[in-house]
């Protein structure tokens, strides 16, 4: 398709990236709008608190990993930037738009490689609004009937963290909260059911949560967090089988999810990072994961509300 937008776009330059961003905003925020996904590469970025200016510089608002649901271990290394994930390099962490299993996530995320592995470490990258298109034709009932049900996400988080797991956050400091009461009441505030489990776990499911969304400039997007969840939840504590529903409580089928996982592998594009590289991402439009590596990796990341 000749109207095909390079995927992701990479804007080249150099010099300090927060001045670039600064100066050239509007032009930013329409190349993101065109393609999706933005690398920009060969700037000066040398350290976490260079990126943290250029996230300053390109001006909106945050989005705080204390606030989310986000299943994921982090660690804070500024105020608004954090370690992207601290799940072992062996593990992968498959195709998601960021805390789509929960009804609070960001708009935009930024990406900063501050050191590249030795190998593997890419982030894969996936346009959603081509998924869903190749998969209405493919499996048009399947999106019937997320469209129409939603989809429920069930997960079980321990009471202290885990960081040897991609989804090890505890469930104190997933709702923030102190104790089980705490828990229940924010639980319940959500919509979400819960059981208690032994050693202290929590096991939650979601309200019917939207599987596809409107995208501003037109289009519809797999926004949902069901490739993430059906191939990589397991860990001790969870089982991937029981991870996915529809939104009435039918289990969705392997059969359904393999359409959806060849479509989406077949239109990844894999971000090979190098040292310096910023990747800003529209989380509605895109979404992203973590190849295994093997050496020392640092990519940082910073959520946009
Ligand atoms: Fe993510």
């Amino acid at each position: 398709m000749s109207d095909t937008p390079e995927f992701p776009a990479i804007i080249t330059g150099g010099g300090d990236l927060g001045v670039f961003i600064g100066a050239n905003k509007p032009a930013v925020d329409a190349a993101l709008d065109h393609a999706g996904a933005l690398l920009f590469r060969g700037f000066n970025v040398p350290d976490p608190l260079a990126f943290d200016a250029a996230i300053e510089a390109y001006g909106e608002v945050g989005f705080t990993y204390e606030d989310s649901l986000s299943n994921a271990v982090r660690t804070n290394v500024t105020p608004r930037v954090f370690t992207a994930n601290e799940a072992p390099p062996e593990t992968e962490i498959f195709l998601h738009h960021e805390m789509a299993q929960t009804p609070l996530f960001p708009a935009k995320l930024f990406f900063y490689c501050e050191i590249a592995a030795e190998s593997g470490g890419a982030t894969p990258l996936c346009r959603s609004d081509w998924v869903l298109d190749q998969l209405r034709a493919a499996n048009p009932e399947f999106v019937a009937r997320v469209e129409a049900e939603g989809v429920r996400y069930t997960n079980v988080m321990p009471g202290r963290d885990d960081a040897g797991s991609g989804q090890g956050r505890s469930w104190r400091s997933t709702l923030s909260v102190a104790d089980q009461a705490g828990a229940e009441a924010r639980l319940s505030d959500l919509g979400y059911s819960w059981e208690w489990l032994e050693d202290e776990s929590l096991r939650v499911t979601t309200a019917a949560l939207p599987a596809v969304r409107e995208l501003a400039g037109g289009g519809t997007s797999f926004f949902n967090q069901l490739i993430a969840a059906f191939r990589g939840w397991a860990d001790s504590r969870n089982d991937p089988n029981r991870t996915i529903t529809f939104g009435g409580g039918e289990p969705i089928t392997p059969e359904d999810m393999a359409d959806a996982i060849r479509i989406a592998d077949d239109l990844t594009h894999d971000l090979a990072w190098q040292a310096g590289d910023v990747a800003l991402l529209d989380n509605f439009q895109v979404m992203h994961g973590r190849r295994p590596f093997a050496g020392k990796r640092r990519v940082l990341a910073s959520l946009i509300a």
